[in-house]
């Protein structure tokens, strides 16, 4: 039987990994054992593999001895993207390829998190899901303080929890910043790390959802939404990010642990879990099945999701690349593997509806 190729486009780090066989995030062998169950070879490649031109790639396939080789190829028909990329010329790679029919599916790279908001605010329905949010500025930021106890003013492209300060009021004159685990209080005048992120454009200032907290400390979850083997949007899994103690931020680069919900949600003995998780589970596919309208072939996102203390899903930001790796910090082995044989089934679907109209 012909087992068709599908292609893994990948970074530079990983590639190299498995040019090496050392594991960067991706585990190569859940990808391999995917493609095994539906009838598809794998090959990873970066951008720079590809030649549009003569329809060629420069491909990493596993040779008979079990390790990968190079081997020039045709450019497979699907494609699952797993880089993040920035230049506008790697950008208008993907398109040129799409245009000339390969499917590359999950594509996005960094819309910002304003855009994204703006896209979610249009359905009524998840309005009251989402934190008021505005981009960067002065006035926006006197106006937010009026409204809101507490703020957060965060990079519109973040990443990691990097540069995410946090500001409460403290009484009706006096607020506090934190940063860097540092904090200072401040009236009138404004500390110079708040007039320095409201005065920049690329930043983003929202509410502060009051997160529920797990031993003191706040906690979000991230969910894996990804499409399947029919085509269609499922909630692969979800697993709670702990912030460290003291921290508001819960990123594992900024050493928040991960738990399962059902941890998480022990010591609320008023919430039912099938309840919040179902919640979670409407309103994430409410949102993609949004996002998707405009970003045509998403296939595999990971959103950050507060909850409030009685249980109500908040949207914190979408990531078009899921590391996928808080499923494993948080021994979910079965969930972590189901979110990379998860693309591969949505993969083969794509390649039998491709035969299906030929
Ligand atoms: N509006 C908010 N309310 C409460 N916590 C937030 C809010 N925005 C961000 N955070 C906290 O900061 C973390 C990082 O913010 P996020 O928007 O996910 O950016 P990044 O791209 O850096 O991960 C979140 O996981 C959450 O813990
Ligand atoms: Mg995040």
């Amino acid at each position: 039987m012909n087992t068709p190729t599908v292609g893994i486009l990948v970074d530079g780090l990983i590639y190299s990994g498995i040019k090496t066989n050392v594991s960067y995030f991706e585990h190569i062998s859940f990808y391999e054992e995917a493609c095994i169950q539906f009838g598809l070879c794998p090959c990873f490649f970066r951008l720079k593999d590809i030649t549009i031109e003569t329809n060629q790639i420069n491909a990493l396939v596993k040779g008979n001895k079990g390790k990968y080789e190079m081997k020039k190829i045709a450019i497979p028909q699907i494609i699952h993207n797993r880089g993040l990329f920035f230049r506008n010329e790697s950008k208008l790679k993907i398109k040129n390829l799409q245009k000339s029919g390969v499917i590359i599916f999950n594509d996005w790279n960094r819309y910002g998190k304003l855009d994204v908001h703006n896209i979610l605010m249009k359905n009524e329905e998840l309005q009251s899901h989402l934190p008021e949010t505005k981009r960067a500025s002065s006035g926006n930021f006197i106006e937010m303080m009026e409204k809101h106890k507490a703020l957060i003013i965060k990079p519109n492209s973040g990443s990691l929890g990097g540069g995410v300060v946090m500001v409460e009021k403290k009484d009706s004159e006096l607020w506090e910043v934190y940063y860097n685990q540092k904090r200072e209080a401040f009236a009138t005048e404004w500390p110079e790390i708040v007039r320095k992120k409201v005065s920049n454009k690329n930043y983003i200032i929202q509410e502060r959802i009051p997160l529920a907290e797990y031993q003191g400390s706040p906690f979000d979850l991230r969910v894996s939404v990804q499409k399947n083997g029919i085509g269609e949007w499922q909630v692969t899994g979800m697993v709670g990010k702990v912030a460290k103690i003291g921290n508001y931020v819960t990123n594992v680069a900024k050493g928040g642990t991960c738990k399962t919900l059902t941890e998480l949600l022990n010591d609320f003995s008023d919430l039912d879990f099938n309840e919040v998780y179902y919640s979670i589970e409407d309103f994430s596919i409410k949102a993609v099945t949004e996002l998707n309208k405009y970003f045509p072939y998403l296939a595999d996102v990971g959103l950050d999701i507060g909850l409030t203390t009685e249980g109500f899903p908040m949207f914190i930001e979408c990531n078009g690349r899921d590391l996928r790796i808080t499923f494993g910090k948080a021994k979910m082995h079965e969930v972590w593997n189901a979110t990379y044989t998860t693309p591969i089934s949505y993969a083969r679907y794509l390649f039998d509806s491709k035969i299906d109209e030929e």
